[in-house]
């Protein structure tokens, strides 16, 4: 059997800057960028516009089993889809990030979600990031980075990106406070919270530029390439 391709699996916190490195990693090593935080936004979303309500697991479990999420396009030009509908533009804001961490919780949300990001990364040459790949999604992955920044860094950079994307933005106080309870729901949670894997490395963006973390990992993975 050939051998699978590379999988970089990022996780951290809200506003480490995750999707921003992991989709320059993917375009340097022309990989596969997944964001899965995504997916659990377009179930959310979802669950939003019908009404469901957010706490109601088995609806919400049966509605995520039920859609079909779609990520396609390019590195730089990913489209969220739900049930063939183009949703990229409104699971951006912060709403539907709270309403994600809510569904997330979700035992049979999570299996759903988990057996459609293995089945996309299956062939690896993947950068996928979120809160459980490493310890959940791809165990096995090579590359495991811990990616984290100040509270403080994290509501700034989110702060900035709200004010960069037009959207209604809370002072900068208020978005550290709405990081914090996303922090606290993400690591409290009965299934697979955020924890660093053990082998995972551990990267402090706060004091760092996109290009140094970028360049970091990909030197790790550079380093776990040779090794194989
Ligand atoms: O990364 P993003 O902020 O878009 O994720 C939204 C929410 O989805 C997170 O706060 C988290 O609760 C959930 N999530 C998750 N597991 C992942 C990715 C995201 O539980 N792998």
């Amino acid at each position: 059997m050939a051998e699978r391709g590379l999988i970089i699996a990022i996780d951290g916190p809200a506003g480490a800057g995750k999707s921003t490195v992991a989709r320059v990693v993917a375009r340097r090593l022309g990989y596969l960028f997944i964001n899965t935080g995504a997916m659990y936004r377009a179930v959310a979303w979802k669950a939003l516009r019908e009404g469901v309500p957010l706490d109601d697991a088995g609806a919400v479990g049966r509605l995520a089993g039920e859609s079909l999420i779609e990520l396609t396009g390019g590195v730089d030009s990913t489209r969220v889809l739900i049930d063939g509908r183009d949703i990229t533009g409104e699971i951006v804001t912060p709403h539907v990030g709270q309403a994600a961490s809510v569904v997330s919780t979700i035992s049979a949300v999570r299996r759903a979600l988990v057996a459609r990001q293995q089945w996309m990364g299956r062939a690896g040459c993947v950068v996928m990031e979120g809160r459980d790949i490493g310890t959940q999604v791809f165990p096995d992955a090579e590359v495991k980075i811990y990616l984290d920044a100040s509270p403080e860094a994290r509501a700034q950079r989110r702060y900035d990106e709200d004010l960069a994307r037009g959207l209604a933005v809370a002072s900068l106080e208020e978005m550290k406070e709405q990081i914090e309870r996303r922090d606290h729901s993400d690591k409290t949670r009965a299934d697979s919270p955020l924890t660093q894997a053990e082998e995972a490395i551990y990267i402090d963006s706060s004091a760092m530029t996109v290009d140094e973390v970028v360049d970091r990992i990909l030197e790790i993975a550079e380093r776990r390439e040779d090794r194989r």
